[in-house]
C-alpha cells in the first residue's frame, strides 16, 4: 500500500511530504492507521544533526492510531484496537527486562537505532530503496507498521491526540519525576525547559506533592504556561536563575532539578541549583558526542546524584494505561498540553511553533 509521510534527508533541511510504499506487516508485527502524532524536540535532533540517524527517515516516535491489521503471531492486539506507540519496545525477558529496566531493554535497541523493524528490514520504501523507520515507529505518516511490542492499547474513551503524547511526552516527563526522581511530598522541584517533556515534569511533581515547582525557561510565554500547569514559581533563564531557586528554597537549591532541553551548559546550572543530597536528573537529550563537565569534588562531598532518566524509566503497558486513567479522572491535564493541531502538509510549521517557545506541544492530525 501507499503512505503519505514526512520525509528527513539531510541535515538542516526541511521534512518533505512524499508518497511511500509501506509493505503489509510481517509476522509479530501491526499495520496502524495513523491518528495523531505529537511535535516532539527528539525528531527536532535529527534535523540539526544532534542525533545521527540512517536517511532518508521517517521520523514521528509520538503517535497513536488504530490497529489496521496484524501479521502472523500477533497477540497483543487486534484490528479496531486503539493504541498509544511506545518507542523502545521491550522484550520481557533480557537482562533489563527481568531487572524491572524495560526502557533499557538491550533486544531492540540495535535494530531501533538501525532504523529498521527488528529482522533488519524496512517496510517503507521509495522506488524500491530503503526509507528508515525513526524509532521503530515512523509515524509522521498516515500509515505505519511497527513491532506489536509497540502497541499498548488504550480505552476508546482516551482522544487519539492525547494518547499521542501519552507515547512520549507525558510518559517521559511524568515518569522523570515518578518512578526515575520519585519525588516526595512537600518537596521543592526545578524544572529547566517548559516544552512538552517539562510541562509534563512539572505535572508529574504536582501528582507528587511537591510543594514547590519553579518553572525556567527562556521564552517568557512559556512562563505563563508553566503556571497553568502547576508551577509555583517561574523564573527566566540566564545567570540569575540559580540564585533565584536558592532564594526560593531556603538558600540550599531545590530537592529535585530535572533539565529537560539537552544543553550541557544548563546541566551544569542545574547542578548548582540543586541542593547538598539532592538529585539532578537529566530528561533532554545532548547532542551525540557531547560531554557535561562532572565536578567529582562537588560531587562527592555534597552527595549529589546525578542521573540519566530515559522514556521516564517506564514500563510502557504499564504507565500508559495509568496515564490515560488519570486524565480520564481529571488528574493530568493533557487536553491543555495540546495547543495547537496540524495537518501532516503543515509539519514544518509546527516545528517552526515548537522552536518559538510559544506553545505547550503541537499535533499533527490525519483526517
Ligand atoms: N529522556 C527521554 O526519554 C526523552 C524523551 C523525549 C524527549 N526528550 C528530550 O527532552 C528535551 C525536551 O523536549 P521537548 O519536546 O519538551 O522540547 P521543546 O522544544 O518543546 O521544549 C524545550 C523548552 O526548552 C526551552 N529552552 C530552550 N533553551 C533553553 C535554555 N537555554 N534555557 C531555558 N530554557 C530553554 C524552550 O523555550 C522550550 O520551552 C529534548 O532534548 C528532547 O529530545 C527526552
Ligand atoms: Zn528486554
Ligand atoms: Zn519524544
Amino acid at each position: 500500500m501507499k503512505t503519505q509521510a514526512a520525509v528527513f534527508h539531510e541535515v538542516n533541511t526541511p521534512f518533505k511530504i512524499e508518497t511511500l510504499d509501506l509493505d503489509a506487516p510481517r509476522a509479530g508485527e501491526v499495520l496502524i492507521k495513523v491518528a495523531a502524532a505529537g511535535v516532539c524536540h527528539s525528531d527536532w535532533h535529527l534535523m540539526t544533526g544532534a542525533t545521527k540517524h540512517p536517511v532518508p527517515v521517517v521520523p514521528g516516535h509520538e503517535g497513536a492510531g488504530v490497529v489496521e491489521a496484524a501479521g502472523e503471531g500477533v497477540t497483543r492486539v487486534k484490528p479496531g484496537d486503539h493504541v498509544s506507540l511506545n518507542w523502545a519496545p521491550n522484550c520481557g525477558t533480557c537482562f533489563y527486562c527481568l531487572n524491572d529496566r524495560p526502557s533499557l531493554c538491550s533486544t531492540y535497541v540495535g535494530p531501533i537505532w538501525a532504523g529498521t523493524m527488528m529482522d533488519g528490514t524496512t517496510r517503507l520504501t521509495k522506488n524500491g530503496q530503503a526509507v528508515y523507520h525513526f524509532s521503530a515507529l515512523a509515524c509522521f505518516a498516515d500509515h505505519c507498521v511497527v513491532p506489536q511490542e509497540c502497541c499498548v492499547p488504550l480505552s476508546k474513551e482516551v482522544p487519539l491526540t492525547v494518547a499521542a503524547l501519552i507515547g512520549c511526552a507525558v510518559t517521559t516527563g511524568v515518569g522523570a519525576a515518578l518512578n526515575t526522581a520519585k519525588v516526595r511530598p512537600a518537596s521543592s522541584v526545578a524544572v529547566y525547559g517548559a516544552g512538552g517533556v517539562g510541562l509534563s515534569v512539572i505535572m508529574g511533581a504536582r501528582l507528587a506533592g511537591a510543594s514547590r515547582i519553579i518553572a525556567v525557561d527562556r521564552a517568557e510565554g512559556k512562563l505563563d504556561i508553566a503556571k497553568e500547569f502547576g508551577a509555583t514559581d517561574v523564573l527566566m533563564a540566564g545567570p540569575d536563575a540559580v540564585g533565584a531557586i536558592k532564594k526560593l528554597t531556603e538558600g540550599r537549591g531545590a530537592d529535585y532539578v530535572f533539565e529537560a532541553i539537552g544543553l550541557p551548559a544548563v546541566q551544569e546550572q542545574c547542578l548548582d541549583a540543586v541542593r547538598p543530597g539532592g538529585t539532578v536528573v537529566l530528561v533532554g537529550v545532548s547532542p551525540m558526542g557531547s560531554g557535561t563537565n562532572l565536578p567529582g569534588a562537588i560531587i562527592t562531598r555534597q552527595e549529589k546524584t546525578v542521573t540519566g532518566s530515559y522514556y521516564g524509566s517506564a514500563n510502557t503497558a504499564r504507565d500508559f494505561p495509568l496515564y490515560a486513567d488519570l486524565y480520564l479522572k481529571g488528574k493530568l491535564d493533557l487536553d491543555r498540553l495540546i495547543s495547537k493541531t496540524y495537518p501532516l502538509e503543515q509539519i514544518n510549521e509546527a516545528y517552526a511553533d515548537m522552536l518559538s517557545g510559544e506553545i505547550a506541544r503541537g499535533v499533527i492530525v490525519f483526517e
